[in-house]
C-alpha cells in the first residue's frame, strides 16, 4: 500500500496507522480520509494482524475535518461527497482499534477517537468538538457518542459551548482507558495492543461485537446479541484449547479457529 497522507507500519500482530498531515495539524482532507479507511480495511483483512492502532503526532492526533477544503462547500456538495459517512466505515472494522491520542483531538479528530474501541491518551491530550465556533455542529458521531459516553449535560456543554476535556478529565469521565506520559505514548498504546493481540482472536472479535451491541439496542436485544456470540464460540478449537489449558495449568496456544 502506498499513501501520501498517512504512514503505516506492522509490528508483530499490530497494524499501526499514523496520520501524517503535520502541516495542517492532521486535519482530514478527502485524501487522508480515504487513505485512513483504506489502510484500516486492509489491516482488518490481513490475517497476521490482530489489533489496530490509530495515531497522529505528539502535538495533534487530528484537528478535525479540513476547514479550508470544506469552507466553500454547499450542502449538496457535502451530501453527495458523503463527507461524514467516511467515519462510519471505522465501525465496519472487526478487529479492535486503539486510538493513541496526544495533543489535539478536535472535531472529526475527536470523533475518530470516539469511533475507536479504546483510547490511550498522552498527558497532553485534549478532546473537543469546536464545530460550534465555526458555525456548524459535529457530523461524524460526536453528539451521539459523547452523549452516550459522558451523559447529556457534559456532552451538551462540549458541543454547544466548546468545552474541551484534558487527559485527566478524559480518564475521569471514562473516555480514555489510560493516560501515559507524552514520551512513549505510542509505545504504550502498542504494548496495550500487543496484550490484546495475544488473546483468543475469535473470542476478541465476538467480545467487540457484543459490547458494541450495547450501543445499538435495548437490553433485551443486547442480551440476545451477546448469546448469539457466546454459543458459537463452543464450536471453536480455541474454546477447547483455552479450557483444556486452564485444567492442565498451562498457557493456551490460540489458533484463531
Ligand atoms: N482544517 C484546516 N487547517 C487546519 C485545521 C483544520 N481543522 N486545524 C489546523 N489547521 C492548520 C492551520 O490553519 C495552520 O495552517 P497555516 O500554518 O497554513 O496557517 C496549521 O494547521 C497550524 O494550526 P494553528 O496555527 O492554528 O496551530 P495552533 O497551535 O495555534 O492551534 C488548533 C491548534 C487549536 C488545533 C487550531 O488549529 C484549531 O482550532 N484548529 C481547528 C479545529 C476545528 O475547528 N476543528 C473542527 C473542524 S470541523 C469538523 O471536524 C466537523 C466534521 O466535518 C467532522
Amino acid at each position: 500500500m502506498s499513501f501520501t497522507t498517512i504512514l503505516t507500519e506492522v509490528k508483530g500482530k499490530v497494524g499501526i496507522v499514523k496520520l501524517n498531515r503535520t502541516q495542517a495539524m492532521n486535519a482530514f482532507n478527502a485524501v487522508m480520509l480515504k487513505e485512513l479507511f483504506d489502510a484500516l480495511k486492509a489491516f482488518d483483512k490481513d490475517e497476521r494482524i490482530r489489533v489496530l492502532v490509530v495515531t497522529g503526532n505528539e502535538k495533534a492526533f487530528a484537528a478535525g475535518a479540513d476547514i479550508k477544503e470544506m469552507a466553500e462547500s454547499s450542502a449538496v456538495d457535502m451530501l453527495t461527497q458523503g463527507h461524514v459517512e467516511a467515519w462510519d466505515r471505522i465501525r465496519a472494522v472487526r478487529k479492535p482499534v486503539i486510538a493513541a491520542v496526544s495533543g489535539w483531538a478536535l472535531g472529526g479528530g475527536c470523533e475518530l477517537a470516539l469511533s475507536c474501541d479504546m483510547i490511550v491518551a498522552s498527558e497532553s491530550a485534549k478532546f473537543g468538538q469546536p464545530e460550534i465556533t465555526i458555525g456548524v455542529i459535529p457530523g461524524a458521531g460526536g453528539t451521539q457518542r459523547l452523549a452516550r459516553l459522558l451523559g447529556k449535560h457534559l456532552a451538551m456543554e462540549m458541543v454547544i459551548n466548546n468545552r474541551t476535556l484534558n487527559a485527566a478529565e478524559a480518564l475521569q469521565f471514562g473516555l480514555a482507558n489510560r493516560v501515559v506520559p507524552v514520551d512513549g505514548y505510542l509505545e504504550a498504546a502498542i504494548a496495550f495492543a500487543e496484550e490484546i493481540a495475544e488473546r483468543a482472536p475469535l473470542a476478541v472479535r465476538m467480545a467487540k461485537d457484543s459490547v458494541n451491541a450495547a450501543f445499538e439496542t435495548s437490553l433485551t436485544e443486547g442480551l440476545k446479541a451477546e448469546k448469539r456470540n457466546f454459543y458459537p464460540l463452543f464450536s471453536t478449537e480455541d474454546q477447547k484449547e483455552g479450557m483444556k489449558a486452564f485444567i492442565e495449568k498451562r498457557q493456551p496456544n490460540w489458533k484463531g479457529r
